[in-house]
């Protein structure tokens, strides 16, 4: 039996990579447009017009914290449950479902890290055209009308957001197939109740409301039924063919819809992953953006076809308003974004108005109102958490390749670093290193000594990380196989069978990552008794989880495939969340508690931010590549995913020297700076190009290293705040128009600017510096700028644009060693880039780098402060404790005019004169050996 099934398998594995690599493009056709996505055509062809809902005023009631009220559908009389809370922090939470749904749809669970705290509702007037609720910050209302149904937020006149004013609030209900009803009248007791009363008998611990109802909802249903006019099917409800796959949908139609207007507001983000500009485009004319997490073979740029991962959240806008809507579904959904024209206080404005359809599930929307940027962020971050702090070498360099070959091939690639002295902390080996596909397996040909090769890593004090994917080789002798089709842990087929499909191992299970105890084994697997040949420098990489079935649908799983109680259908777009949240935990567990985790995941959803990395996937080595990976990356920033970087050199194709050099000195500036590169392609160490290109990569490669302490900081930052670490300029400048739709430069926090040069044969960059009557420093020339300004800089191959802000203070590492870990101890050099107004402000954040026990308060967080010619270090976090052996050993001033004599003075009240050099045409002051330890209080004082 298995010999036949395991050739087909190889078969499959040596083919699809050759099939691939002769094709250029993506193959479109393999993929959905809404027109052939039954749902997403029937929710589009309703056009914006009178909804038919009405809210039932009778029907309000209002606990302190919770009002609900009955919608109905005057055309088939159906009724809907609507549910407002009003959340701490200026959100508030509209939910809507079925009044009596023939059985419970799903709820999203796991993704908000708790029950949200809710405020008191009170009612501020009532009649019979609807109810004004106050929303308590100052002059803010919800205001809803009962015919037809909408809600309206407002904030003195004017209104914020209109929720249905369109009418697209669409809400197909479960119903029984027509033929079914027949037989019901003639046959009590039909095997469809049966059925029903199974799928509750068997349901999950996700769902808690009994399953007894049903009976009496299916024939109350019927009642209405006879009510209601008689509702004509339309085409794909009960099934849908898409090429060679059928969908038989055992519930039928089961799709949602929901219309929101932004008055005055031109400016909407987020709703990653795309491939697409940072500001969304109108999908007037076109296909929504979909978010549906797809294995996208060869990508193509700048269009809204789903990528690998989902969250569905959007951000909007203007000057004087930041918001957010976070929709919390995680089926298959498509976003519509359109413009029209709305009457404000007798002036006409632009508005943007944004429809969610989704094909299951409930309507539960979060709306967070802002008011400015960093609110939305915080607000987003208490509902579904704040990035991981990942651990500090995780931030350095990490080389990647599919594949390095064998024990000996990673030997050399780790000592060509040393050879040509470029730092690096993570060696990284795809699928070829399993034993045949069978993660937490090594080959044991090429890979028989794996322990001794992490130990010669370690020695260097460099890590790695493994491969482990979410399909399991269906083999009797895989113990990890055995163990989860012995546990009943596989997903199943809608027969009841083990659900299985091809992958990179042939035919393979796929462990239902939806249930805690699959979870927790999952977790048990990466003990270091159990996963066979680990040690505590090997971390971990999941691939394919969107997740990737060769022969599925759309190269993905079936839909009517069955999680317990819910559907693949209803689950879909928080697989791969799933699965890091389980590798992480695993990788916490493995050290008792004591160490971060590192964890890289292809797909994702909202709250995926507290597991670990994303990377962009599958991209190629083309200049729109590298291009697009800033706006991608800052798109993910915005909804939380700060830990976010695209394959340096490009995963497809061969980059030229050219290429493969900007896109070092790209990637040296975002987040997750990882090298990879398809099995097909030349190898691309970075000392193959020639000494000049090798020069250039290690020069942008030690740049990343020696601003190590300022990415640690911001990452710090992001995990207490929920701030993005990467962030489009308007973040910072949200009432600077100029910024609103700029895609090709960033900032790292508040006070690194990167302008990375993206065009082949570039000789300048125009950069936009920010900020009026702000300064910018070039931080290679430390040349001073104006901000305000579209500045020209020439560029020669060794040009990174970065500038720092005037009024910052970065620290950073200048001795670049072999990987972060053995530049730990050493000392910090302090720039302080002065403002206009002489002023300068920065932080310092040091522990030990890679455990938990900063949540036990053992870190070092300081405030730089430079005012009246002072420069002081003060303790932002007077409880914590933390020793550290770095010292300060330069603090360079930039902006500042020639000091007589520059004092230190230390706490114990000891004073000396440090030596400096100036240098005038720079306004650089550069001091020596302050030679404080980096925890200390100390002054400098310049005179
Ligand atoms: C809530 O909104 C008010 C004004 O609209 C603002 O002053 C306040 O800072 C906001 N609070 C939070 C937590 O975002």
């Amino acid at each position: 039996m298995a010999a036949p099934i395991d050739r087909m398998g190889l078969l499959l594995v040596i083919l699809l990579p050759v099939l691939f690599s002769i094709s250029h493009a993506v193959d479109r056709s393999n993929f959905k447009t809404c027109d052939k996505s039954a749902f997403c055509k029937r929710q589009r062809d309703v056009k914006p017009g009178q909804s038919p809902y009405r809210a039932l005023l009778e029907t309000l009631e209002l606990s302190n914290t919770r009002l609900t009220l009955q919608l109905i559908n005057d055309n088939n009389k159906v009724r809907l449950l609507l549910e407002l809370y009003r959340l701490q922090g200026n959100m508030t939470r509209v939910k809507i479902n079925e009044l009596k749904p023939l059985k419970p749809r799903y709820e999203v669970p796991d993704v908000l890290v708790k029950d949200p705290p809710t405020e008191p509702l009170s009612v501020l007037d009532r009649d019979e055209n609807g109810v004004v609720l106050s929303l308590g910050a100052d002059s803010q209302r919800l205001i809803i009308s009962a015919r037809p149904f909408r809600l309206d937020i407002v904030d003195g006149p004017n209104v914020l957001l209109s929720i249905n004013s369109r009418g697209l609030l669409v809400f197909e209900q479960l119903r029984l197939r027509k033929d079914t009803i027949s037989h019901k009248i003639t046959s009590t007791v039909g095997s469809m109740w049966d059925k029903i009363k199974n799928v509750f008998s068997s349901k999950s611990e996700t769902d808690s409301e009994g399953g007894e109802d049903v009976e009496q909802n299916v024939a109350e249903k019927g009642e209405e039924e006879e009510e209601a006019k008689e509702e004509e099917d339309q085409p794909g409800m009960w099934e849908e063919t898409f090429k060679s796959h059928s969908d038989g949908k055992p519930n039928g139609p089961t799709s949602i819809s929901l219309d929101f207007s932004f008055p005055g507001v031109e400016h909407v983000y987020g709703i990653p992953e795309h491939a697409d500009t940072l500001k969304l485009k109108s999908t007037e004319g076109g296909d929504p953006y979909r978010l549906y997490n797809l294995d996208v073979f060869q990508y193509e740029l700048n269009n809204p076809m789903a990528l690998y991962g989902a969250v569905p959240v959007l951000l909007s806008h203007t000057a004087e308003r930041t918001m957010g809507i976070f929709w919390l579904n995680a089926a298959e959904t498509w976003v519509d974004i359109g413009s029209s024209a709305s009457v404000q206080g007798g002036s006409e404005k632009s508005q943007t108005d944004v429809r969610w359809i989704s094909e299951s599930g409930i309507i539960d929307v979060f709306v967070m109102l802002g008011p400015r940027p960093t609110d939305v962020f915080s607000q987003y971050a208490s509902l579904t958490g704040t990035q991981s702090f990942p651990p500090l070498a995780a931030l350095a360099y990490h080389q990647c390749r599919w594949n390095y070959n064998d024990q000996e091939d990673v030997k050399a690639v780790d000592d060509g670093f040393d050879e040509h002295d470029i730092p690096y902390d993570f060696i990284w080996l795809d699928i070829e290193h399993t034993d045949g596909k069978r993660y937490f397996t090594w080959d044991p040909l090429k890979f028989s000594q794996p322990r001794e090769m992490l130990q010669n890593l370690m020695d260097k004090k460099r890590k790695m990380v493994t491969i482990v994917d979410p399909h399991i080789k269906v083999d009797s002798g895989y113990k990890i196989h055995k163990e989860i089709s012995s546990k009943g842990f596989y997903i199943k087929n809608k027969d009841g069978g083990d659900y299985e499909g091809w992958c990179w191992p042939g035919n393979a299970g796929y462990p239902d990552f939806t249930k805690p105890e699959m979870r927790a084994w999952w977790a048990s697997m990466f003990a270091y008794d159990q996963y066979e040949g680990s040690m505590e420098n090997l971390y971990t990489w999941n691939d394919m989880n969107e997740p990737s079935v060769f022969n599925g649908p759309e190269v993905t799983m079936h839909k009517d495939a069955v999680h317990g109680a819910w559907e693949h259908r209803d689950v879909h777009n928080l697989y791969g969340f799933y699965v890091q949240m389980a590798t992480a935990q695993g990788l916490i567990q493995r050290s008792g508690g004591v160490e971060r985790p590192f964890v890289l995941t292809r797909a994702f959803f909202a709250g995926s931010q507290r597991y670990g990395a994303v990377w962009t996937g599958d991209n190629a080595a083309e200049w729109g590549h590298l291009k697009m990976s800033i706006p991608m990356c800052l798109s993910l920033g915005l909804v939380g995913i700060s830990f976010c970087g695209a394959d340096v050199g490009g995963f497809f194709k061969t980059p030229s020297p050219e290429l493969l050099v900007r896109w070092y000195q790209a990637g040296a500036y975002q987040p997750f700076f990882r090298a990879h590169a398809h099995l097909d392609t030349p190898r691309r160490e970075p000392w193959l190009f020639g000494p000049e290109n090798t020069a250039l990569i290690r020069e942008a490669v030690r740049q990343r290293y020696t601003l190590l302490p300022y990415w640690y900081q911001l990452f710090y930052h992001a995990h207490r705040t929920g701030q993005p670490v990467m962030r489009p300029l308007w973040v910072e400048y949200p009432e600077n128009a100029a910024t609103f739709a700029i895609e090709d430069e960033f900032l790292l926090g508040k006070d690194l600017l990167v302008h990375p040069v993206t065009d082949e044969g570039s000789r300048g960059v125009t950069a936009y510096l920010p900020g009026d009557g702000e300064v910018w420093y070039d931080v290679h020339t430390y040349k001073k700028h104006q901000g305000n300004q579209n500045l020209y800089i020439p560029v020669t191959m060794n040009s990174i644009p970065v500038f720092q802000r005037g009024g910052s203070v970065i620290s950073r590492k200048e001795r670049v060693r072999r990987s972060s870990l053995c530049m730990q101890d050493d000392p910090y050099t302090l720039y302080v880039a002065v403002s206009a107004q002489g002023t300068a402000e920065g932080e310092l954040y040091i522990d030990d780098g890679h455990t938990f026990n900063y949540e036990k308060q053992q870190f070092i967080h300081r405030r730089l402060t430079f005012a009246e010619g002072t420069l002081s270090s003060s303790n932002l976090s007077p409880d914590s404790q933390f020793s550290t052996a770095s010292w300060i050993e330069r603090v360079v001033f930039m902006g500042v005019t020639k000091p007589n004599t520059a004092t230190l003075r230390t706490a114990d009240g000891s004073e000396s004169a440090l030596e400096f050099e100036f240098d005038p045409s720079s306004e650089l002051l550069s001091l020596r050996k302050p030679g404080v330890n980096a925890g200390a209080e100390w002054t400098i004082q310049l005179r």
